[in-house]
């Protein structure tokens, strides 16, 4: 074993031996010779933190990541002391620590080891900024993968790559481009059929080298700050990422509309435009909820300010658009023009909001007014008055929701594109520099406008789009991946990003369907609503400097199947809802790679295209041109081709045909599937009949569906319907039982229940165990039931 005196070289320092140990309840610390502080907190069985101190002393612990909500407790510490080591020991875990280095090797209860310490901890004096570069190295075990880590357009699997968390403003990326918007330190490791996580909780810029730089290690280190990171224990992937939203937060329940289609460019303007675009979607009957004004609707981009000349009435227009069924989403970017005029610019001078330089002078960049000073957002006071902002946008002119863009900062014209690194910082009482707050300068943002757009929509609920984000940022808003480009690689890359978040705790996303940059062929434009239609946040969003973006901007054909699949997202709807409403009382992704939906088949992970939409339908968009189809790995178990019910067993990978107007779609056997009508809009109709959508199977499978008023907060007030529904089928005979729970009333009274796959005929319907006449409750043509909404159990035999 190499000693850590033997590695003091190249300036890096390294923790000696053990001298004290002390225990306080459920934190553990573990002083070195040389100074150094290992604290241990068990925060609950399967979550522990680690956080270390140099020259005896901690930093302030203060975080933006961590959810104050967070959930803490465990049900069993016990510690043991030997010769060479102390072993704290959890209902889930095992952690040594080594007296002579500080190294600590994790392992489940059987003795498994999880994770290890390859060098450890160490670090390395910062002489010019102070402070130090700290560093952890671990070790990679035999066929380990990684995933996670944010935006990061990558291959999903990052062993053997090295990434970098510092948000940036990155127009037109590419593949493997990094970093990119979004900082999120956070990584799935799997090996041994077992998956952990680490959540390195440092705001500084952050590295991560998955097995680049030496097969065998697995390393992270920071430009400053506190090696602090939490290890989560699954052992399966989803459960990680539980355990990770757990501590980072999850969001509200967003509105429903804001899960249904939406259309933006940069910019729809004037509003007879705007009005033009509404109008043409209700006329070809695309079903859409949102339209986006991006900064043209300012006045010379003034935020909080409206050009009377492109829109003279704006509150008359979204009240027009609303009462056809369209919601108003507004651009609010961080520059604030420096104008002496300017009724924002002089209330942040006033008050003094803006960000300084470290000797004096406001901080100055170029956006889209000119010159802009930034408000700290790290200061509550500037966030509470940001916050105020909102008022007169939400309650006199009647926006929907706010998208903050440009939140990086984003600077031009400088080489860094962003803020100097000498901006000093409130960071809420604990001031420093831009290097500490830069990759939490737009999660403070666009919390301070959620904080503002919730006040004052209440009793609605908020709907909030970012750009930069920081770990923890799904609390407070939906996002998107930024300016991608009209290309079928960025198909890809939304694909493999989109699933990335969702296993990085960020549900929320959606990508610029049909790319940004540049100008889709109407192929690529359908191929991509096929996948955008199965992302959370579905929204068209494009650079406006070319051709037209909007579904009929590509012939009859292509806007026949665009609206062909901004309908099936609309039917499913009640789906989705359900996984949205999973997501944030649990934080279970609402979309799950392969790996994620089965990690225990090695097959699984080194796929980057397929994913699972909630829990039961597999997805897997057609990424290239003229294909009539494509290979794709389909996951262990039974499922139903979509499109013609065919039953494909998984386990291997198959050729699954897909003309322009179809893609692969399949369905899990045993699945109960709700769908609501095609509405144009959420709310255009009052749903008479929920259908249910159920896929037979011998054996037995859970489903649920979750109901409520679809806005509002009633719901915490037990205003929510929750069905449970357990299918068991045999040979001869499928029953499902249903468990109601929650106090809403839906608007329906019966479902339709439509059968795939049945392998008998029906004779006889028993609803809670008496026989209802066939002719009166089934269609043998359509293959469906009609049942009350009520019923406890159904059962369907041939005899
Ligand atoms: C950059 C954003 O990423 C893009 O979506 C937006 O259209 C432009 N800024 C203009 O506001």
């Amino acid at each position: 074993m190499i000693t850590n005196t033997e590695l003091e070289y190249k300036g890096n320092l390294y923790p000696n031996q053990i001298v004290d140990y002390i225990r306080d309840k459920d934190k553990f610390y573990f002083t070195t010779d040389n100074g150094v502080i290992l604290e241990v907190t068990v925060i609950q069985d399967r979550t522990i933190r680690f956080r270390y101190a140099t020259e005896n002393n901690f930093q302030p612990d203060f975080s933006y990541a961590i959810d104050p909500d967070a959930k803490r407790g465990y049900n069993h510490i016990q510690v043991l002391e030997t010769e060479t080591e102390y072993i704290i020991e959890t209902a889930k875990l095992q952690i040594l620590v080594d007296k002579k280095t500080l190294r600590k090797q994790i392992s489940d209860l059987n003795g498994t080891i999880i994770n290890e310490d390859e060098l450890g901890f160490h670090w390395e004096e910062n002489y010019e900024y102070g402070g130090n570069t700290v560093k952890m190295s671990k070790m990679t075990q035999a066929t380990e993968s990684f995933y996670g880590m944010g935006d990061k357009a990558s291959h999903s699997n990052l062993k053997g790559k090295r990434v970098n968390n510092w948000v940036m403003d990155q127009y037109a990326f590419g593949k493997d481009q990094d970093p990119l918007y979004k900082a999120i330190p956070f990584y799935v490791g799997l090996h041994s059929g077992q998956a952990y996580g680490i959540f390195f909780d440092n705001s500084f810029r952050t590295q991560f080298d998955f097995a680049h730089e030496r097969r065998n290690t697995t390393s992270f280190w920071a430009d400053g700050g506190e090696m602090n990171y939490y290890f989560f224990y699954g052992p399966e992937m989803f459960k990680v990422v539980r355990a990770y939203s757990n501590i980072t937060g999850v969001p509200e329940l967003p509105p429903l509309w804001a899960l249904g289609y939406h259309q933006s460019k940069w910019s729809y303007f004037p509003e007879s435009n705007v009005k033009d675009i509404a109008k043409q979607f209700r006329d070809l009957k695309i079903p859409c909820d949102a339209i986006y004004l991006d900064i043209d609707y300012m006045d010379g981009f003034r935020c909080f300010t409206w050009d009377k000349n492109k829109f003279p009435d704006p509150k008359k227009m979204i009240k027009d658009l609303k009462k056809d069924g369209f919601k108003t989403v507004a651009m609010i970017d961080p520059g604030i023009k420096i104008d002496k005029d300017y009724w924002v610019y002089q209330e942040a001078m006033e008050n003094d909001y803006f960000c300084k330089r470290a000797d004096g002078p406001y901080m100055k960049g170029k956006v889209w007014p000119g010159e802009c000073h930034f408000p700290d957002f790290t200061n509550p006071e500037v966030r509470e008055w940001w916050a105020e902002l909102y008022k007169e946008l939400m309650t006199e002119i009647g926006v929907h929701a706010v998208w903050n863009d440009m939140n990086e900062p984003a600077v031009m014209e400088v080489p860094t594109k962003t803020a100097p690194l000498d901006t000093r910082h409130d960071y809420d009482g604990h001031p420093c520099s831009h290097r500490k707050a830069h990759n939490i300068y737009g999660m403070q943002m666009v919390r301070a406008t959620y904080n503002g757009v919730k006040k004052y929509v209440y009793p609605k609920r908020p709907m909030v789009i970012t750009r930069a984000a920081f770990a923890g940022t799904q609390r407070f808003s939906s996002t998107w991946t930024g300016d991608n480009v009209a290309t079928w690689e960025h198909l890809w890359i939304a694909n493999v990003q989109v699933q990335r978040m969702c296993m990085s705790g960020y549900s929320f996303v959606g990508s610029d369907i049909g790319g940004f940059a540049e100008q889709p062929s109407g192929e690529l434009f359908a191929r991509w609503v096929q996948l955008g239609v199965f992302h959370p946040f579905c929204r068209v969003h494009s650079s406006g400097d070319h051709g037209d973006q909007e579904p009929w901007s590509f012939g009859t054909e292509i806007t026949n199947i665009v609206r062909k699949f901004i309908e099936l997202r609309y039917q499913l709807l009640p789906y989705l809802y359900t996984m949205f409403w999973r997501y944030s009382k649990e934080g279970k992704p609402i979309i799950q790679p392969i790996v994620c939906f089965d990690q225990e088949d090695m097959q699984t992970h080194f796929r980057t295209d397929e994913f699972i939409f909630g829990e039961q339908i597999l997805v897997c968009p057609v990424q290239e041109p003229n294909a009539q189809g494509r290979r794709m790995y389909i996951p262990r178990g039974n499922w139903y081709n979509y499109w013609n019910d065919e039953i494909v067993e998984g386990g291997k990978e198959k050729w699954v045909a897909a003309e322009l107007d179809s893609m692969p779609l399949f369905v899990k056997e045993g699945a109960i599937v709700p769908k609501y009508p095609v509405q144009q809009y959420v709310g255009e109709l009052e749903i008479e009949q929920l259908v249910l959508e159920v896929y037979f199977k011998i054996g037995d499978e859970t489903s649920t569906i979750y109901e409520d008023a679809n806005d509002g907060y009633d719901y915490e007030n037990g205003k929510y319907s929750l069905r449970n529904f357990k299918l068991l089928g045999k040979d001869k005979e499928l029953t499902i039982q249903q468990f109601k729970d929650g106090g809403f009333v839906t608007s329906y009274e019966t479902f339709k229940i439509i059968l795939h796959g049945l392998p008998f005929e029906v004779k006889c319907i028993e609803v809670d165990n008496e026989e209802v006449d066939l002719e009166e409750v089934w269609s043998a043509e359509e293959g469906s039931i009609q049942v009350s909404k009520e019923f406890t159990q159904l059962r369907i035999t041939e005899s």
